[in-house]
């Protein structure tokens, strides 16, 4: 089946500089994909080529199916875009902004004004309709640039740091905003460094550094082979916790073995759930009773910290 983006070893070089070197990866239709990585990474550098802005060096990326370079025209018109940099229309009102913006997009003007209505209101933009753009907060005028790419209908749409800026109840907003359109259809190329951004939108999700893609999966993938070392930890019923050390430290290897409380044994290791298992087997086997057992789960901010270092 054909995929929304395809991108085969794509390289693009700013003089000596290979801002993107040898990038694959595709994207199905109507899933949200994250891009990860670093400051000066490669995002915009992609997303930039992806929206036919600049052209690639050398490799090839299709959208929809079609060449990005031969059919540029066809694809924009079936695309969004919200850039990382603000876009500036200081001396519009919010409002007109909005329909201008629509007008751009060639949205007959009965569309036009329901489509503004409904992301004033889903936006919070109420208040702000008759604000120039300059009068604005930096937030606002970020909220303002992202509802202003749901003027017109399209097909994929590219995030760069979208929620930048933007208060918890703002973003939370948008990232639903997001979800609903993708539950009808839409696709996503989305970038951010906040990682429950990534766990709460993303389908998949590549991680960039130096041009280059270290790591790509579902985010439940990556925590699997990048989540590094976990605790596991064992609540104890009646038996203080010093007092099954003897069971427990010969089956530990070389893990750190902790006793944050009297009844409680936290074990690091590698590999927890296997660590849990053979704790929870040899304790049974010894008779010791126990209350409960956990295992800290590894987070996306360990597996972008491992795969980015790692990658140094
Ligand atoms: N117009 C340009 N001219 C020269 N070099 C550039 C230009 N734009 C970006 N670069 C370089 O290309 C590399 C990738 O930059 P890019 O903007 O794609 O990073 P990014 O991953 O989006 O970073 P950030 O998280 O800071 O937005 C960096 O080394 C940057 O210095
Ligand atoms: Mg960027």
């Amino acid at each position: 089946m054909e995929s929304c983006i395809s991108v085969s070893d794509l390289r693009l070089s700013y003089g000596q500089v290979a801002a993107v070197d040898g990038v694959s990866f595709d994207v199905d239709y109507g899933k949200v994909f994250g891009f990860l990585g670093p400051n000066g990474a490669g995002k915009t550098t992609t997303i930039k080529v992806l929206t036919t802005l600049v052209h690639p060096t050398s490799g090839s990326v299709s959208i929809f199916g079609k060449d990005v370079v031969r059919h540029a025209r066809e694809i924009k018109k079936r695309i969004g875009v919200v850039l990382q940099e603000p876009s500036f229309e200081g001396n519009l009102t919010v409002e007109k902004a909005l329909d201008l913006y629509g007008m751009m997009w060639g949205v007959p003007g009965e569309r036009r004004r329901d489509r503004a209505r409904e992301l004033f209101d889903r936006f919070d933009l109420e208040e702000l309709r008759g604000k120039k753009n300059d009068e604005l907060s930096i937030g606002q005028r970020r909220r303002v640039q992202v509802a202003r790419e749901f003027m017109h209908d399209m097909d994929l749409l590219f995030l760069d740091e979208p929620t930048v800026g933007l208060d918890p109840a703002a973003r939370r907003t948008l990232l639903d905003y997001v979800k609903k359109h993708v539950h009808s259809g839409l696709t996503v190329f989305f970038t951010t460094h906040i990682m429950e951004e990534v766990e709460y939108l993303c389908n998949e999700l590549a991680i960039i550094n130096r041009g280059r893609i270290m790591a790509i999966d579902t985010p439940a993938g990556l925590k699997q082979k990048y989540g590094g070392v976990k605790a596991v930890e064992i609540k104890l019923r009646e038996e203080k916790a010093r007092s099954v050390l003897p069971i427990i430290k010969p089956l530990a290897g070389g893990s750190v073995i902790e006793i944050p409380a009297e009844d409680t044994i936290r074990i690091s290791s590698a590999d927890a759930q296997d660590m849990l298992v053979k704790m929870i087997e040899a304790l049974a086997k010894n008779s010791v009773q126990m209350e409960s057992v956990s295992v800290t789960p590894p987070t996306l901010e360990e597996v972008f910290l491992t795969v980015v270092n790692g990658g140094r």
